[in-house]
């Protein structure tokens, strides 16, 4: 379905024309802080909820950045007079980023939005007009090709992605090439798929106008555009993973049944993967009536990964039908055609028995281990982005796991992680707590529950004293036979190595 034919893009071969027009953006501070300085916070937040008053309003002046942000982020036509100082206009009509429109104004083709990388870069996302802010909010009514910008998904793979410096990166669905931008930091060469041609020019256009090194774009699905013989060190998409009844808007419906897509692209990450690389992926899975929905994804795992899932939220499917009903617009239009397409929508679950449907993280590491370690658990708490490190942090901690047994554990020596706290939990007056809690206040912010050895042998853990002299000298305190506590102890240790209250002291 295509109700509005999409606009023609910038020249993706007039790099020159794209430079001069960085410099200008540059120069008038179109820049994330610029931006912020300008619309304020209300405003600025707003724009995220698709909300544009607050920001047409901050903008009626005439200031160079006023204009910049009205014809690249707003998608207001300005006076040409008003943005000839600011723009090389005829350059960017010549190289396709304006165009004349009636009267004596100029017009945005594409939005651009400016955003901030994690190194303080000005960086620009290139995207579909309307489709800079706020994500996809009523895109149903436009065609099926459309790109959109920076959105919640996008911003999460960014944050959790482990930004190691790697030879080969591959970014699968690049859409506006915001992961692929993030890549070009640490990797020296950075592949970007995507079925449509279109996402590929935008791709470009956004890492040229970033001034990022370019990319080797190629179009194709899932791992079709990719050599027989292609490995990379660090694979990440931000996938269509929306479990729909039909392909309608390629952003994010996969067109394949259920959730096969994000299956199919977990399960062929794994022969990609480089040795020690990463494979990342966000991803929707379906709670299947009379199956463990663990289960179902352990089976996901390509040979060789450990792997870390972690579901964020799980939503009943109606809720679910809502939430993508609501992404494409539907509830603003015909209501019979609305109820007929969230009928379609229970149909599809009912005939899969679809339950709910879980979203979040997938992390693969490649390590051939023998026995690998696939974690699969629901975090749906606030954690801390970004969390690039925390994975990485996580996989070497289950890589010395898996190559310690017991007693080589109790004799290993751990450090307690930087912020770390300790909560007693009880009725109030009380004189003993009913539990402890350990929480952490970075990262993943897990909180577990411990015993009083477990809150000890934490609480001393400075990576000065072997785990077993610590639990000696514990036992001495409590009046515990020694050999019994050594015994009983790794398992809790273990638990609390692999959520990463303590780390190894090497
Ligand atoms: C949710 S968007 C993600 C865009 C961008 N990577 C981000 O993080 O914001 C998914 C992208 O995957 C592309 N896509 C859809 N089906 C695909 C397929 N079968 N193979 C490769 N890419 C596909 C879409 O065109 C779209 O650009």
């Amino acid at each position: 379905m295509s109700n509005s034919s999409p606009a023609t893009l910038p020249s993706t071969a007039r790099v020159d024309v794209t430079l001069r027009l960085r410099d200008a953006l540059l120069a008038a501070s179109f820049t994330a802080d610029g931006l912020l300085d300008l619309l304020g916070a209300p405003a600025y937040a707003a724009l995220a909820r698709s909300e544009t008053v607050p920001a047409l309003r901050a903008t009626r002046g005439d200031t160079a950045l006023e204009s910049l942000v009205r014809l690249f982020l707003l998608q207001q036509p300005v006076p040409h007079a008003r943005v000839t100082g600011v723009l090389p206009v005829d350059v960017c009509v010549e190289g396709g980023w304006l165009v004349r429109t009636g009267g004596d104004e100029v017009a945005a083709t594409v939005d651009i939005r400016p955003y901030g990388g994690p190194g303080g870069e000005d960086w620009f996302i290139v995207s579909d007009l309307g489709c800079a802010v706020g994500g996809a909010g009523g895109i149903g009514s436009r065609d099926e090709g459309v790109v959109l910008g920076v959105g919640g998904a996008s911003t999460t793979l960014a944050g959790i992605t482990v930004r190691a410096p790697v030879g080969a990166a591959l970014d699968l669905g690049t859409g506006s090439g915001i992961q692929a931008l993030h890549a070009a930091r640490h990797a020296t060469r950075v592949t970007a798929t995507d079925v449509n041609p279109r996402a590929l020019d935008i791709a470009a256009l956004t890492l040229a106008l970033s001034g990022a090194p370019a990319a080797d774009l190629r179009q194709g699905s899932l791992f079709e555009p990719i050599e027989d013989d292609e490995t990379f060190d660090l694979i990440v998409s931000n996938p269509p993973f929306v479990i729909s009844p039909g392909a309608r808007l390629t952003y994010r419906d996969g067109g394949m049944g259920g959730d096969d897509l994000c299956r199919t692209l977990v399960q062929q990450s794994g022969q990609r993967l480089n040795g020690g690389g990463f494979a990342q992926f966000l991803a929707n899975w379906q709670h299947v009536e009379g199956e463990d929905w663990q289960d179902r994804l352990r089976s996901w795992v390509p040979r060789g990964c450990d792997a870390w899932i972690v579901q964020r939220e799980v939503q009943d499917i109606t809720q679910y039908a809502e939430l993508w009903l609501r992404d494409a617009g539907d509830h603003r239009g015909d209501t019979a055609e609305y109820q007929a397409r969230y009928d379609a929508w229970l149909d599809e679950f009912e005939a899969r028995k679809v339950r709910a449907v879980g979203f979040g993280w997938i992390a693969l590491h490649r390590t051939e281990a023998v026995e690998p370690s696939i974690t699969v658990e629901e975090w749906p708490h606030p954690v801390e982005q970004p969390l690039g490190d925390t994975v990485r942090a996580h996989f070497d901690r289950i890589d010395y796991l898996r190559a310690h047994d017991d007693a080589a554990l109790l004799a290993g020596h751990f450090r307690l992680a930087a912020e770390v706290v300790q909560e007693q939990v009880g009725l109030p007056g009380a004189e003993d707590p009913e539990h402890v809690v350990l929480r952490q206040n970075r990262g993943m912010r897990r909180a577990t529950r411990v015993d009083t050895v477990g809150a000890g042998f934490a609480g001393v853990c400075d990576g000065t004293l072997s785990a077993g002299r610590i639990l000696d000298a514990i036992a001495q305190l409590v009046g515990e036979d020694p050999v019994l506590l050594r015994d009983r102890t790794p398992a809790q240790i273990r638990l609390l190595v692999e959520q990463g209250f303590l780390e190894p002291a090497r």
